[in-house]
């Protein structure tokens, strides 16, 4: 039996003007026409006989996540709410007291980001029922990528023999990135995990024990909502804030990885929606009530008016009904210096 846990505490502040602190990336189609990143990330399993989802998200997001799990026939996830988020461990230690609290203990947590997109169905989940045999037997099972580039965003797995993670190298500088990548001995850590809720229990108490704690006390300490979990908003807050990734996959003797050779991608900003998108026979993605004429290369995407591009390449144009984004493709990162400034000047 497999509980999907989706993570969706992001916003995902490098796709503005589409995500908004009310609205963030994972609730929008951003490739699928019908449905939204987080829809299409339990639709997607729908080859697996599945427990009810437990969904991890900011309290803000509530009604959102609700309406969206709603659309797609879900009715019976438990929605776990973070006052603040603090990360995705103590988010996973919280979907792992949930399935604790519903009996559902010998179930093995799928802990998925809602922000992803893979597109090979067929060889996820056979990746899931190779990763099942593993942690039934009590591993912590990553899923491994093929790197194509030496980026310094993820984490890097050496395997060896039998699935083995003989290192785990969480966001390594850029040198480092580059020689795991010339040696072809790493993948990367694709951030989906595989294990037995008291499995990762237990090794979040061993490694980051004070994680352990401040959760389990702001777990016990939930009022609970219609259908919503509610987790004390001090008690977690006191919470050290950090990723599995450091809390427990660098240090635990205990990760396995299975590689998966499907296509895989963490649609973070403008250009990798760009890069996993069709392009025309411009070169060109254009989603919506979108012309393009003499234009290449460029992302155009509408929200609520006809939008167009004339003579112009490489660009990333956004339209919403309130804010337009124009940027050359390659500045993607610093859509984020405008959310800055946006929340810093109101
Ligand atoms: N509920 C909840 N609460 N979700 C969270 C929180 C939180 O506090 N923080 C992050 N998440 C969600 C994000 O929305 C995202 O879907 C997922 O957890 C991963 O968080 P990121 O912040 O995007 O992590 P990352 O991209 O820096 O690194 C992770 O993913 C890489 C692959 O995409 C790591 O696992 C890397 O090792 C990995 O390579
Ligand atoms: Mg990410």
């Amino acid at each position: 039996k497999i509980i999907p846990v989706i993570l969706s505490g992001g916003v995902g502040s490098r796709l503005w003007p589409l995500s908004r602190d009310y609205f963030p990336k994972q609730c929008f189609a951003l490739v699928e026409e019908k449905h939204s990143l987080l829809q299409s990330t339990l639709l997607r399993l729908d080859g697996l006989t599945l427990e009810d989802p437990i969904v991890v998200c900011n309290e803000n997001h509530r009604f959102l996540i609700a309406q969206q799990l709603q659309e797609i026939g879900v009715t019976q996830a438990s929605i776990v709410l973070e006052p603040k988020g603090r990360n995705t461990a103590p988010a996973i230690a919280l979907a792992a007291l949930e399935a604790q609290h519903k009996n559902t203990d010998e179930a093995l947590l799928l802990v998925l980001p809602a922000d992803h997109v893979i597109r090979d169905e067929a060889a996820f989940e056979s990746a899931i029922q190779q990763a099942a045999e593993l942690a039934k037997n009590n591993a912590l099972v990553t899923f491994g990528v093929q790197p194509t580039r030496p980026e310094t965003g993820y984490g890097y797995i050496r395997s060896g023999a039998d699935f083995a993670v003989v290192e785990f190298v969480e966001k390594p500088d850029e040198a480092t990135a580059q020689a795991y990548l010339d040696s072809g001995d790493y993948l990367w850590n694709s951030g989906m995990f595989l294990f037995k809720a008291a499995a990762f229990l237990e090794e979040l108490t061993t490694h980051s024990e004070d994680i352990a704690n401040a959760v389990a006390a702001a777990y016990q300490a939930r009022s609970e909502d219609m259908d919503f979990v509610r987790i004390d908003a001090d008690a977690f807050a006191a919470c050290p804030a950090e990723s599995i990734d450091y809390a427990v996959m660098e240090p635990t003797k205990n990760a396995k990885v299975v590689p998966y050779a499907g296509d895989w991608s963490d649609i973070g900003a403008w250009d990798a929606l760009y890069d996993y998108a069709d392009k025309d026979a411009d070169n060109n993605v254009l989603l919506g009530d979108v012309m393009a004429e003499g234009s290449n290369d460029c992302l155009v995407r509408s929200e609520s008016r006809l939008v167009a591009a004339v003579g112009v390449s490489n660009l990333v144009i956004a339209e919403t009904a309130d804010a337009v984004l124009v940027m050359d493709k390659n500045n993607a990162q610093d859509v984020k210096k405008i959310v800055k400034r946006i929340q810093a000047e109101g």
